[in-house]
Formats: structure tokens, C-alpha cells, sequence
């Protein structure tokens, strides 16, 4: 059901792969609300060929970018600009990587080229967008952006690796920046840390069947999936949450602030 909450509004979708990617659902869930959309992924995405059917799907151009490369990023932007006329309202980062996870060096073990190379795609490239999107002025005044997290920012989950120092990086550019924009031009940054997902980056982690089963049973509500991310995500690029920035916002059924569930307990209990 839509209820063109973002009628009129145009953004920017970073981070759709294919049909499972949060970014995806995020993409067809902003243009059933009534948004105009421009997709962006790095060249090796694009080359997979998928983006095509949501671009087809959405009516949206699709703009290359590495989010490590100010130009592309540059250039994404004065292109988006010149898409819609002017800035846009809102802009979703949904990138994450981690070439330590990728080659299976636990945490203790890290390369530290692998390490620079993940935190430049999965957090310091929030910094890079918004930097750039600030001296181009391209994010209207009230606009909203929205990075996806995860918990291992905050508690250890062993498997995943660098990408929960890179996560905690990311908060806390998204808070900071926050400050920054939202003083020069009221415009809002969040993070929204979601349950885990079956997508091609969740999956990468491993271990993530287990992961995935025993979130779902320390969750009182279960997991949520990317679908109700994207509608969560749209309320967050709508006018209805114009004062809320610099937040983690948790979209996980609960399990982050669960002690332990009956379900737990049960299974325990019969080993
Ligand atoms: N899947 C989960 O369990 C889960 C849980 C919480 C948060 N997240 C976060 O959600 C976000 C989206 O991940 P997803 O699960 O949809 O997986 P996904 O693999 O579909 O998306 C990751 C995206 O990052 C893009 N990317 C990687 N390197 C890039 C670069 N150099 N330049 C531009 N883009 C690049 C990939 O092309 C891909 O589209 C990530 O930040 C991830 O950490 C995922």
C-alpha cells in the first residue's frame, strides 16, 4: 500500500546489487511513494547487469560511482543535479565491504590494506558523499540521509570481523556530520541498524545461517526482513520524521535490547 509520502521528492539510492540488497526494496519502495530516483552502484556492480531491470523498473538513470573516488562522487552529484534541475531530498548508503571477511582473516589476523580499503568503501565514504554534497550544495534544505548499520557496532559479534569498527565509524560520521549540515542547511542524517539480512553482503559473513537463526529467536517481533526496512526507510525520507537526526535507529524486531527470550532459554535448557 502506498501513501505517496514522497510525492515530489528526489533521491539518490547508492548500494542496489540485485532483488535482495536493502537498497533495492529502498528503490521500489521510495518510487511506489511517488519519488523520482537516481541509482548509483561502482563499476564492477554495474558490469553484473542487474541494475538495468530496476532502473527500467524505477524510470531512474543510473549513475556510476566508487564511493572511493571524490571525482566519481563529483561527478555523481552534478549529474543528479542536472537530472532533476537542483538538489535532491534525500540519499541512502547502503554500501558495505569488508576484504578481511571476503578472504576469511579473523579479526586477530587482520591485513591492514584489507582493512583501509574496507573502511574507505563501508565508512568513510558517508563522510566523502556528505563533503562533497555540502560543497555542491545538492542536498535540498530538510533532506535526509539514511546509512545502513548493524549492532556489531556496539556489541561484539565475533564473524563480522573489521566491519563492526567500520560500523561504529560510520554512527558516528553520520552523528557528527549531522551536527554540521544540520546547522547550515536543516538537513538530517541517521543510521538505521538492521536485523541481519540475506543479501549478498550479509551472506558473506561467516557463519550467517546461525547468526541469522539466533537473532530470529532473540528478536520478540522475529527478524526484520529488507521489505521492512525499505518502509521503514521511506518514513525516515519523509516529512513525518523532519526532527530526528544524528540517531542510530534500531529496525530489529527488538533483539537490541533483549536480555535473552523464552525461546532461548528452551534451547539451552535441552543441551
Ligand atoms: N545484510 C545484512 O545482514 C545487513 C544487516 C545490517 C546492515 N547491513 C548493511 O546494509 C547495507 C547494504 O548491504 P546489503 O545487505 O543490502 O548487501 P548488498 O551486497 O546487496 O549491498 C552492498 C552494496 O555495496 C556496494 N559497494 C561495494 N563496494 C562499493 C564501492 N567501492 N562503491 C560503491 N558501492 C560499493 C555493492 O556493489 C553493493 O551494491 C550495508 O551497509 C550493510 O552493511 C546489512
Amino acid at each position: 500500500m502506498a501513501y505517496n509520502l514522497l510525492k515530489g521528492k528526489k533521491g539518490i539510492i547508492f548500494g542496489a546489487l540485485n532483488e535482495a540488497s536493502i537498497a533495492w526494496k529502498v528503490a521500489q519502495r521510495a518510487h511506489e511513494e511517488g519519488a523520482e530516483i537516481v541509482l548509483t552502484n561502482s563499476p564492477l556492480a554495474l558490469r553484473m547487469g542487474e541494475l538495468n531491470k530496476l532502473a527500467e523498473e524505477c524510470n531512474a538513470p543510473v549513475i556510476g560511482a566508487d564511493v572511493t573516488s571524490n571525482e566519481d562522487i563529483e561527478n555523481l552529484f552534478a549529474k543528479s543535479k542536472e537530472h532533476f534541475g537542483g538538489g535532491v531530498d534525500f540519499v541512502l548508503h547502503s554500501i558495505g565491504m569488508s576484504i578481511n571477511v571476503r578472504k576469511g582473516l579473523p579479526y586477530y589476523e587482520n591485513n591492514y590494506e584489507f582493512t583501509h580499503k574496507g573502511f574507505d568503501i563501508s565508512a568513510l565514504s558517508l563522510h566523502r558523499v556528505l563533503q562533497i554534497a555540502l560543497k555542491q550544495d545538492a542536498i535540498n534544505e530538510w533532506g535526509s540521509v539514511v546509512a545502513l548499520s548493524y549492532i556489531a557496532a556496539q556489541r561484539v559479534f565475533p564473524d563480522y570481523n573489521d566491519m563492526a569498527d567500520n560500523k561504529a565509524v560510520l554512527e558516528s560520521i553520520a552523528r557528527n556530520f549531522g551536527y554540521y549540515y544540520g546547522t547550515k542547511k536543516k538537513v538530517r542524517i541517521n543510521t538505521v541498524s538492521q536485523s541481519p539480512t540475506r543479501t549478498t553482503a550479509g551472506s558473506g559473513v561467516k557463519g550467517f545461517d546461525g547468526f541469522i537463526n539466533y537473532a530470529e529467536k532473540m528478536s520478540p517481533l522475529g527478524n526484520a526482513n529488507a521489505d521492512q526496512c525499505a518502509d521503514y526507510v521511506v518514513t525516515l525520507f519523509s516529512d513525518l520524521t523532519k526532527m530526528v537526526t544524528m540517531q542510530n535507529l534500531f529496525h530489529d524486531g527488538g533483539f537490541s535490547f533483549t536480555g535473552v527470550t523464552q525461546a532461548v532459554i528452551e534451547q539451552m535448557a535441552s543441551e
